[in-house]
């Protein structure tokens, strides 16, 4: 019978795990990492101090974050061996799958860190993939266009480096434009923790089986691209360009309203946010000022999510489904006007998670009482049936 078992699908009401990490009031829109409210990290802190405080459970001070710097300047190279995975992938291959395949290759690269039950060796471990996800990234990028990859610049900060990664030619200084290196170091912080989500779950679940980081990582990495996930950065910005104009808004809200129609509005809703999401006016105010700086305030795309936004929160079916714009909502409309192509956002995504999931993973394996995942489920299949005898 199924008397001892409660059915939960889809996890929504079952804590899978203690964690001191990060803190949401889904009720009250409330984000806190280690305690600090979203707000004040995304105003006062780097992307790389937020790392240290997720990783450490501390902010740093300026010679823990030197330290910090350091390791990271030590391990964000990738061997020129794992070049050559890159160059297995279509030129046009989605970057998350490429992000996938390399990430979980690395595992075949680091036979000396074979002993994740020491401390040392799973600290090297979280910091060498926070390290390389940056150069990862970029080289997805590069690949695509043909252009040779770029070495990380350790005068660079975390995401000044991802930008020069990126668009820096082979034989040209790169300038960082220090509006967009805080717009993109802001999107990373946003976006680098945020509890027991689908992916975390997912690299929760393969590290209590105790495989390798790397190949758990890069099972986060899959789990994420799905659009009801990471992928929606790059689904709401085709969804404003399908949409396309101001006039066409009513007949999406009406479509996403119908049961029968699979179009939902991209970037709305959340399973534990239904009040607001609070990154979500972080991006918002972030977008309209970089459009601002690069005179793009015009942009027809940013015109369209506003008034969609302006629809939506007036319609009765998103007030009462609590349907809210989430942190991705804004974030693919910011990083398109920085330079970014779109099949770029989820990899970006996926750089900025990286933090959250080695973090979550460390804490895992610190937690030597948690023992192997391993869900239940109602079965619902034939009940006892035999085979036929073959007839002689
Ligand atoms: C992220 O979990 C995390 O923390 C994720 C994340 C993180 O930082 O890790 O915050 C990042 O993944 C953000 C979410 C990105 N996804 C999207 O923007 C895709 C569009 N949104 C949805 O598909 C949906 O809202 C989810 C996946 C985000 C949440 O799904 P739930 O909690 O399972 O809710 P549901 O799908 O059961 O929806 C409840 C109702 C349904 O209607 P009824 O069946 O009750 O009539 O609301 C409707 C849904 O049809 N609904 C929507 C809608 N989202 C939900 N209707 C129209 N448009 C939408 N976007």
């Amino acid at each position: 019978g199924h008397g001892l078992l409660t059915f939960d699908p889809g996890f929504k009401s079952t804590a899978s795990c203690r964690s001191a990490i990060t803190y949401i009031d889904g009720d009250k829109g409330i984000l806190r990492y280690r305690g600090y409210p979203i707000e004040e990290l995304a105003a006062h802190c780097s992307f790389t101090q937020v790392t240290h405080l997720l990783l450490h459970g501390e902010l740093p001070d300026a010679s823990d974050l030197d330290a910090f710097n350091r390791i990271i300047h030590d391990h964000n190279l990738l061997h020129e061996q794992v070049l050559s995975f890159y160059r297995g992938f279509r030129r046009d291959a989605h970057p998350m799958a490429v992000m996938v395949g390399v990430v979980g290759a690395l595992s075949a690269f680091y036979q000396d860190l074979q002993d994740y039950s020491k401390p040392e060796q799973q600290m090297k471990a979280a910091i060498r993939l926070f390290a390389k996800m940056p150069t990862i990234a970029a080289s997805c990028y590069t690949y695509s266009i043909g252009r040779p990859a770029r070495y990380p610049d350790n005068r660079l900060d975390y995401a000044s480096n991802l930008l020069q990664m990126m668009f820096g030619k082979p034989n040209e200084p790169y300038e960082v434009d220090p509006v967009i290196a805080r717009a993109l170091d802001l999107i990373l912080t946003l976006h680098a923790d945020h509890e027991q989500n689908a992916s975390t779950s997912t690299v929760r679940m393969a590290a209590s089986s105790g495989a390798n980081p790397f190949a758990c990582i890069a099972s986060g990495i899959a789990t994420l691209w799905g659009p009801a996930h990471g992928g929606a950065n790059e689904a709401v910005l085709n969804m404003l360009e399908q949409i396309g104009s101001i006039e066409n808004i009513p007949n999406a809200i009406k479509r996403a309203k119908d049961r029968n129609d699979p179009f939902r509005l991209m970037g709305f809703g959340h399973r534990v946010y239904k009040n607001h999401d609070p990154r979500s006016a972080i991006i918002r105010d972030m977008t309209k000022s970089v459009l601002k700086h690069l005179n793009k305030e015009n942009d027809p795309l940013l015109a369209i999510a506003l008034e969609l936004e302006r629809v939506a929160l007036s319609d009765e079916y998103f007030i009462e489904k609590k349907l809210y714009p989430n942190v991705d909502f804004y974030s693919g409309i910011l990083l398109s006007a920085m330079g970014f192509p779109r099949r770029m956002f989820t990899a970006l995504f996926a750089v900025a998670r990286t933090s959250g999931w080695v973090s979550h993973w460390l804490e895992l394996k610190g937690d030597t009482a948690h023992g192997i995942d391993r869900p239940r489920q109602l079965y619902v299949g034939p009940t006892l049936r035999h085979v036929e005898k073959p007839h002689s």
